[in-house]
């Protein structure tokens, strides 16, 4: 018997195929797999005794997670990609034709070929438990579904919705899928495998569905060509404008959706492969494999070794500003406990329930939340002025003003309210972890706990053990981090600790090429033409110019003739020009929105912004080669443990494009050597600033990043 499945047949002509991967935590078609498949799929056609099949997982953690990633990783010929997906095209055409019906019985995860095979089937049920989600998310690794789901999905479920699914690989639950007409039914967790069988036992030899009526709106839209255009002319266009051209996956998935429903399934499938095999075995693809690596290898950090976490029931947040009061949001939604929030002044507490108010609306309008759930849970948020409340505190969170001597006064007052193995971590940008716990008693349980701007959207936390840390301390606010659904990553207590570091000489040289004249919209546009989420100067008004010019000032102080700033820096904040916060920054706001730059910024510097036409590729090297500059440095010194870490933090923390696999490995793939020559150029033609580190020489010498440091 094949040891991936396992074939029943009853008495009352039931049979359940139960799909368990050995040695491995969830269902995945690895090349075994599938040639197993192919064995039960031969003895299943030919059994007269099956009135219907049930393909279930002996998996608790889901369904089937989808095909083996590491195949997809190692591919690099078009035509064994192609005949990769030829095969998941055969079983699973051969799944369809079983002489019986079948039911996939989704419970937890259902991706990618887990999905596809779904689809195959002749009905589908889901379980109502909350962890089940259906998906495709095969764009997100750079290829589209590639084993029939691209063809199928769209007859099954209408071309907008499939579209939808397709292009943003998001997964929906168990009820969605029901309302999408993706699965037949859902069916309670705690009956699942009853229900299942009630259910197949309904349609014991019922080889056809009845077909689903699509609405009026739908037929007028999809079943005529015009309405079909259109609805492919939109998704082109809103793919376009969300992926600037950098990821082919997406548009390629319209292409074949489109074929599949012109022309046929065998059409559909036949370009299905033909992408495959290109996309897959781009270097697009192969970078977005890697970020998924990343991922998933980052989800096996503990933090220090041989300390094991406490536990946190009870937090307290100090500072409701924009900071504050995104993690205390963060805090109720995540882990549904109650949580202080303190501030000195009555005003900015109210701003800050404010703003939590506010996220939790957006939730309920994106129907992830209801009325009643986010009243509750804003509840759950409890603003004070005093520290009542912090003695039962496990973890008190700092987001207080940037200032050291106010911190460590903050934090030697906290301690009184606390108790003595209470851990306080502060979320400063850029101050010494060392240094704002220098006046508290039982120091070692200060640690950094570095959250990234807007708090709810960026997944990295920066965990900073200083010297002398309580590994508990630290392996709590790690674990806790992980609670709050965010990727924690170990840095060393120095200057700007890693992200903030490489983001101020990225964005001091767009300060430095505004001083020589180029206008700030085109700086921007490069950047976020290069792939960058915003640009650098969009960027400092969403920190806010105040805390981005104050950490902008420490790391100069620290890192001296290596990041000058301009000497007009601070005429900005002087100027009452906090950035989004205040409405007022290098650009115009209306309420929140950003409108065009301020042109009055340009005059307040005393600037001429006279650059025309200037060259994205130029400003794109001004600002990103003196972060891979610095990278190797921060590396040299270890205040990242590997260059994999470099890149996963700036992809979480900044946005740096995933396409790109990280700032590391995109200069990897550039080549170290070019990159030099480019640095040795900017340093005669600009300035000091860009001069190679040794450490980068190094680097290069020893064969890149990934190849010193991992
Ligand atoms: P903010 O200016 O929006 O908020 C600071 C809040 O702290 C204000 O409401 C202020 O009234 C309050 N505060 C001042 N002294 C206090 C005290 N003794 N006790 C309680 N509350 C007090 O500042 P923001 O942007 O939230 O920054 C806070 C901290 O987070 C800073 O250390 C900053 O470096 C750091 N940070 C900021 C990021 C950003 O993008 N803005 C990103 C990551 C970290």
């Amino acid at each position: 018997m094949a040891s991936n499945f396992h074939l029943e047949v009853g008495a009352d002509r039931l049979a359940t195929l139960t799909f368990d991967s050995p040695d491995k935590k969830l269902n995945v078609f690895t090349r075994t797999a599938l040639q197993e498949l192919e064995t039960v799929l031969q003895e299943l056609a030919g059994r007269q005794d099956v009135g219907c099949l049930i393909l279930l997982s002996g998996k608790p953690a889901g369904f089937i997670a989808g095909a083996d990633v590491e195949e997809i990783a190692r591919v690099t010929d078009p035509l064994e990609a192609e005949a990769g997906s030829r095969v998941g095209h055969r079983l699973f055409a051969a799944w369809e034709a079983l002489p019986f019906p079948t039911v996939a019985a989704i419970r937890g995860v259902c991706l990618g070929g887990g999905l596809e095979i779904s689809l195959a089937s002749t009905f589908r049920v889901a379980s109502d438990r909350p962890d089940t989600k259906l998906g495709l998310p095969e764009v997100q690794l750079g290829i589209l579904p590639g084993w029939g789901g691209s063809t199928r999905l769209s007859r099954l479920i209408g071309i907008a919705d499939a579209l939808d699914l397709i292009l943003t690989g998001r997964t929906v639950d168990g009820r969605k899928a029901l309302k999408l007409g993706l699965v037949d039914a859902l069916l309670p967790d705690s009956r699942f495998l009853d229900e299942v069988r009630n259910f197949a036992l309904a349609h014991l030899g019922n080889k056809h569905r009845d077909a689903a009526s699509a609405d009026f709106k739908e037929m007028l839209l999809e079943k005529n060509p015009v309405g079909r255009k259109i609805l492919f002319d939109q998704a082109r266009k809103k793919t376009l404008e969300q992926t600037r051209g950098h990821y082919p996956a997406p548009l390629r998935a319209i292409e074949v959706v489109r074929l599949g429903l012109e022309q046929g399934v065998k059409a559909g499938f036949d370009a299905e492969a033909r992408a495959v095999s290109e996309l897959a075995t781009s270097k697009i693809s192969k970078n977005l494999v890697h970020v998924f690596r990343l991922t998933e290898n980052a989800k096996k950090e503990t933090g220090l070794p041989g300390a094991e976490p406490r536990k946190v029931s009870s937090t307290a947040v100090l500072g409701a500003g924009v900071m504050g009061g995104g993690i205390a949001q963060l805090i109720a939604d995540k882990t549904d406990l109650p949580v202080r929030m303190k501030d000195v002044n009555d005003q900015a507490l109210a701003t800050g329930m404010m703003h939590a108010a506010e996220l939790f609306d957006k939730q309920v309008k994106r129907r992830r939340l209801s009325v009643p759930e986010s009243k509750r849970k804003m509840g759950l948020l409890l603003p004070t002025l005093d520290f009542s409340g912090f003695a039962r505190a496990d973890l008190v969170i700092e987001a207080i003003v940037e200032k050291m001597s106010v911190k460590q006064e903050v934090f030697a007052e906290t301690a009184k309210h606390v108790r003595a193995d209470t851990v306080l971590a502060s979320n400063t940008s850029s101050l010494s972890i060392a240094g704002i716990g220098a006046k508290t008693p039982e120091r070692a349980r200060v640690v950094g706990m570095h959250f990234f701007n807007p708090v709810g959207k960026m997944p990295l936390v920066e965990v900073i053990a200083p010297e002398g840390s309580d590994p508990v301390a630290v392996n709590t606010v790690f674990a806790y981090t992980r609670k709050l659904g965010k990727t924690p990553i170990l840095v060393r207590d120095t200057p700007g600790f890693l992200v903030n570091r490489l983001l101020m000489f990225y964005s001091t040289e767009a300060l430095w090429l505004l001083d020589e004249g180029y206008k700030m919209e085109d700086l921007d546009r490069a950047m976020t033409e290069w792939g960058m989420p915003v640009g650098p100067i969009t960027l400092t008004d969403e920190v806010g110019i105040d805390v981005a010019f104050k950490v902008a000032h420490i790391l100069r102080d620290a890192f001296s003739e290596r990041l000058p700033i301009p000497a007009w820096l601070d005429k900005v904040p002087e100027s009452g020009r906090l950035g989004t916060k205040n409405g007022k920054g290098f650009y115009l706001y209306e309420g929140r929105d950003r409108k065009g730059p301020d042109p009055s910024v340009y005059a307040l510097l005393g600037l001429n912004p006279t650059v025309e036409n200037p060259d994205p590729g130029l400003i794109a090297d001004r600002m990103v080669l003196p972060m891979v500059n610095e990278a190797a440095r921060c590396l040299e010194e270890k205040v990242a443990k590997s260059a994999s870490d470099v890149d996963l933090a700036l992809i979480f923390g900044t946005g740096f494009p995933p396409f790109r696999g990280g700032l590391c490995r995109w200069a990897d793939q550039e080549g170290l050597a070019s990159i030099i020559r480019t640095l040795e150029r900017l340093e005669s033609s600009v300035g000091d600033r860009f001069k190679p580190s040794d450490e980068l020489r190094e680097t290069a010498e020893a064969g890149g990043f990934y190849a010193r440091f991992g």
